[in-house]
């Protein structure tokens, strides 16, 4: 089939890799340019998925390029501003990575702007597209557990960065209910960020839907025995657990686990060919901005539940960051002095960052990682 549509990325570094893969795996769209301003992983990027149109202005490639689907691969606080200005451009559909955005006015503003050009917003929460995922759905669905009671699972470095797909998983799993309240904890006592958003050091949320099931989420409490990709969801009658490969269950009319292993397909590609399913023939998709949305208010939910002490009821009415509101009012004082990001090493040479993820190999802390890597270099970066 002959590809209608032209797609171009911003943002060329770890998942704006898993983009081309997903636009290259969908006939309809040829992907044509690529926003980076690092020469050498734009070039490098281009010459790997063969993609004509180079850029390191996204307004540039914008003004040039007439695309129709735009992919945002940046880091968090670049989300809201660059879908803003490609739904200016009238694509036919933005995919922005995860998490959606920090806070819920910023939430807002991309929806408005989406909707003001009729724009379709997805957001990257492509596991959603595991079949594992969607079979288990389908089951809990079904009432194989009886009626679902209580989903626990255990995710780590960050709840901005791989809790938002614990907490979108959540509720997909559960056939995304609405959110009832939040209740939530947190800690931050050294100066972490990840991505340059400031974040806690562990935090935990239990998550009441409508419908009587709840989530039992934890990020960082573990720190090296979490995944985002597993969960055990506990019905009336039964239970049920998947990873991104597996589904079992069993109840009471099962004498074992019942095990299946759905097929296995690219979840980006599978989230790239719905996309233009989504705009060809409206409908919903599955991991559309409606749905992420609910994840952004969760999570800044249980960060306001800390704020406050209080269960925190929805909709949530505070609108901008509850961890940068906390700090602000010195309900987080720092007690290891000096700032680091877990996510530096993305924005390291090659050396640094093997050094990087060799000493996180070790089992060192991201912070006593950071404070290595100043002393080497006899500064902070
Ligand atoms: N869906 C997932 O499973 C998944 C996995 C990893 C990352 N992510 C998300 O993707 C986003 C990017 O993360 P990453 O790990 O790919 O980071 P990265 O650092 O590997 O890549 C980001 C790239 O953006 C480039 N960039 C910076 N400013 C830019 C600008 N103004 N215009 C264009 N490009 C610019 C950087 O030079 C870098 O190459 C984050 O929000 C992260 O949460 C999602």
């Amino acid at each position: 089939m002959t590809a209608i549509y032209r797609a171009g990325i911003v943002g060329a570094g770890q998942i704006g890799r898993s983009h081309a893969v997903g636009y290259q795996g969908t006939d309809e769209i040829d992907l044509v340019a690529v926003t980076e301003p690092n020469d050498r992983v734009r070039k490098a990027f281009q010459e790997d998925y063969s993609v004509p149109g180079g850029y390191t202005d996204m307004k540039e490639m914008l003004d040039n390029e007439d695309l129709d689907y735009v992919s945002i691969c940046t880091w968090h606080l670049l989300h809201e501003p660059q879908s803003v200005l490609a739904a200016g451009y009238l694509p036919k559909a933005i995919i922005c990575e995860k998490p959606m955005t920090v806070g819920m006015a910023s939430v807002k503003r991309m929806i408005k702007a989406c909707e003001d050009n009729q724009v379709k917003l997805v957001i990257g929460h492509q596991r959603r597209f595991y079949h594992s995922w969607t079979k288990a759905r389908e089951l809990i669905l079904d009432g194989v557990i009886g009626e679902p009671q209580m989903v626990t699972t255990k995710s780590g470095e960050g709840l901005l960065n791989c809790g938002t797909h614990v907490i979108d998983a959540c509720r997909y799993l559960l056939g995304d209910p609405e959110t009832e309240w939040v209740m939530g904890a947190l800690e931050r006592k050294t100066d972490r960020y990840e991505r340059e958003v400031r974040i806690e050091d562990a935090c935990m949320a239990l998550i009441q839907f409508t419908g009587g099931a709840q989530a039992l989420v934890q990020s960082d409490l573990t720190p090296e025995r979490w995944s985002v990709e597993e969960y055990q969801v506990r019905g009336t009658d039964g239970v049920l657990e998947t990873d991104a490969r597996k589904v079992r269950y069993i109840n009471g009319s099962t004498e074992k686990w019942v095990e299946l292993e759905p097929e296995y397909e690219d979840p980006w590609i599978l989230q790239s060919r719905d996309t233009v399913r989504y705009v060809e023939n409206g409908g919903d998709h599955r991991g559309g901005a409606q749905q992420a949305t609910h994840t952004v208010e969760i999570i800044m939910a249980l960060y306001q539940s800390a704020r406050n002490h209080e269960i925190v009821r929805m909709p949530l009415g505070e609108q901008d960051y509850p961890v940068d509101l906390m700090f602000d009012e010195g309900k987080l004082p720092v007690e290891e002095a000096g700032a680091y990001d877990i996510r530096a090493f993305l924005a390291m040479e090659p050396d640094d960052r093997q050094r990087y993820n060799e000493m996180r190999h070790e089992g060192m802390r991201h912070k006593d990682i950071a404070d290595a890597m100043k002393d080497r270099s006899g500064g902070p970066r």
